[in-house]
């Protein structure tokens, strides 16, 4: 086998894991960004006037789908093919379902769905909409990830007198296999000081709204890129980079169980193997983990000793080294050497909210739309 070869199976291998953690990754190539970064084209923009169904994009050519179609029943686009003007709610969630299957073929095997999408009132009840969608979705296999709540510090005010005004949104997060591509803890560098910060996303709303009334703001599509949009892909095997983390010993020092922690370790001479073996082993009980991973070293008889060792040492303590600060030491490389940026696609473009976004950071971006509002002089940058 070649090493380009073997790097590529490596790092499909890689591809399996949500984040690449290096116990876990035995000798795949690893290498740090930049080796390939400094090779990449600026990112590019490209908008194809279309309908969401049918884009007539290639075939895996997309990492992530950051959108917000039309809702129901709320605006007419004059557009004879136009989503949201349906005669029925269900007929609109089929649209919508017409829309994710044209989605799964576009989309690469890591990629993701982030579906902004909100509720109507009809006759005076909520549909329940996102819901409807998220339920069809899952019976066609797709995964359903999270609900993410956009909750709006302000909003339009509403006439209505005896119900509440809604500030929130929802934020679909769907993807195709479990093995889709995250980078959690890039993530929660930036919006969760290194924690998983949750899923409502208290975003402020912006001023420009160009010629939509809905608004949409930059930080949502941000908060999707950083998530689930690789910054390099390979143009070869279409494999993303994930980053590879190494976990420290170091705790949070603010928390007095974290601190009580780090004595007794001291106290009873535990060793970084020891607290390497704990972290190994994640929260599961170790005195009843039954299966053995040797090979990546995972769960070898000499680190489930060890383990169990810092576990009488430490007692329930233990838990918290699971919990300690990660780092980043580099990132998974196929070895082709063959770069290319992640591609969010938004295939309800409108007036370029994702696009511009995602070539801010750093990914090429595809624009799909009945019409091209971006050439319109009222929608501003
Ligand atoms: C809610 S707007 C998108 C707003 C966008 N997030 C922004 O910030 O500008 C919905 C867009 O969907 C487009 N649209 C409606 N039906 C469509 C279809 N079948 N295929 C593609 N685009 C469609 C409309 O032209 C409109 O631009």
């Amino acid at each position: 086998m070649s090493s380009s070869v073997r790097n590529a199976a490596e790092a499909g291998r890689a591809d399996s894991e949500p984040v690449a953690d290096r116990a876990k990754l035995g000798s795949a190539s690893i290498s740090q960004l930049d080796d390939w970064g400094k090779q990449l084209l600026e990112p590019s923009l490209t908008f194809t006037p279309g309908d969401a169904r049918r884009t007539g994009l290639p075939d895996d050519s997309v990492d992530l789908i950051v959108t917000s179609p039309p809702y129901w029943n709320k605006r007419d686009y004059g557009h004879s093919n136009q989503i949201g003007l349906e005669p029925t709610a269900d007929a609109y969630v089929n649209s919508i379902m017409a829309c994710l299957e044209e989605w799964r073929r576009v989309l690469r095997p890591h990629g993701s769905v982030f579906l902004n999408v909100g509720d109507t009132y009809f006759n005076k009840s909520l549909l329940g909409i996102p819901g409807q969608i998220e339920w069809q979705a899952a019976k066609g296999k797709w995964l359903i990830r999270n609900r993410i709540i956009w909750a709006k510090e302000s909003g339009m005010p509403e006439p209505a007198k005896n119900r509440l005004a809604n500030r929130h949104e929802y934020i679909i997060h769907l993807t195709l296999k479990p093995t889709y591509y995250y980078d959690l803890v890039g993530y929660a560098d930036e919006f969760g000081n290194g924690a998983n910060p949750g899923d409502v996303w208290t975003i402020k709303p912006e001023r420009n709204m160009g010629l939509h009334l809905a608004p949409y703001p930059r930080e949502l599509v941000r908060r999707a890129i950083k998530l689930a949009a690789p910054t390099q892909v390979c143009s070869t095997c279409s494999i993303p980079r994930r980053r590879v983390i190494e976990r420290t010993a170091e705790l949070d020092p603010s928390r007095p169980q974290a601190r009580r922690a780090m004595e007794l370790a001291k106290e009873k001479g535990l060793t970084p193997e020891h607290i390497r073996a704990i972290q190994a082993f994640g929260v599961s009980d170790v005195g009843k983990a039954t299966k053995f991973q040797n090979g990546t070293g995972r769960n070898s008889a000499e680190v489930q000793r060890l383990a169990a060792e810092a576990k009488i040492a430490l007692g329930g303590y233990f838990r918290e080294f699971t919990f300690a600060k990660k780092h980043t030491v580099g990132w998974t490389d196929c070895g082709h050497g063959t770069p290319g940026r992640g591609v969010v696609l938004d295939p309800f473009a409108g007036t370029g909210t994702t696009l511009r976004t995602a070539i801010e950071e750093g990914r090429d971006a595809i624009g799909v739309d009945l019409v091209n509002w971006m050439d319109q002089p009222e929608v501003g940058a």
